[in-house]
């Protein structure tokens, strides 16, 4: 797929059929993780990754209460918890720039995955306390996102739909609302 193509038509998947990712292709999604660029090359990263059906149910019902909105996840084949470990990250301008090199590296596997017809979704609904405690996790770590993946399931569930469409999924601003060029008028 055309590099362009491949970023116009991922979208997020929340219905997933329950085929497992092959180790080859789960391999590739973690090491386009790895390739990424990051603040002084400290590469802070740090996947939880998580094959069991039933391991996963569990972790979709200890991800608190905020994570219940996300319930879907409980289907899907493999669940990665994206990390940090904040001690290796560099704060510069008052921001610290560990949760940007997660963010890089972490779309760089959605997109690799989707380059291999793996479906995923970016996750911020759950309680970091409890998903910590879940995985037992340092202390220094913090948790980014959690992302399901797995084959996209033909057919979507009512609820896929509803939190698709709740934030307008399709929708992006033009590039006149978001770029300026400086200088011009
Ligand atoms: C940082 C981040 C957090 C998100 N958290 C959630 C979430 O908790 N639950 C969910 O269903 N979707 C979540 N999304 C998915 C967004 O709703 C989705 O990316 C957006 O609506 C655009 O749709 P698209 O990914 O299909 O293009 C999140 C996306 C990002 C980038």
């Amino acid at each position: 797929m055309d590099f362009m193509e491949l970023m116009a038509s991922r979208h997020s998947v929340r219905d997933f059929l329950p085929d497992p990712i092959p180790d080859e292709v789960l391999n590739e999604i973690l090491e386009a993780g790895r390739l990424a660029p990051s603040s002084q090359n400290r590469q802070p990263w740090r996947y939880v990754v998580l094959k069991d059906p039933e391991q996963i149910k569990k972790m979709s019902l200890n991800s608190g209460l905020l994570g219940l909105s996300n319930l879907f996840i409980r289907k899907a084949p493999c669940l990665i918890a994206a990390c940090a470990d904040s001690s290796k990250g560099l704060r510069v301008n008052a921001q610290d720039y560990y949760l940007v090199d997660v963010a890089i590296s972490v779309q760089q596997m959605v997109l690799a995955a989707w380059n291999r017809g793996v479906g995923s979704c970016w996750m911020a609904a759950y309680n970091e306390k409890a998903v910590k405690k879940y995985l037992d996790l340092p202390k220094s770590w913090r948790v980014v996102a959690m992302l399901p993946f797995g084959y996209p399931a033909e057919k979507k569930t009512v609820y896929g739909k509803a939190l698709s469409f709740f934030p307008g999924s399709k929708n992006r601003l033009p590039l006149e609302k978001i770029v300026r060029y400086f200088g011009e008028h």
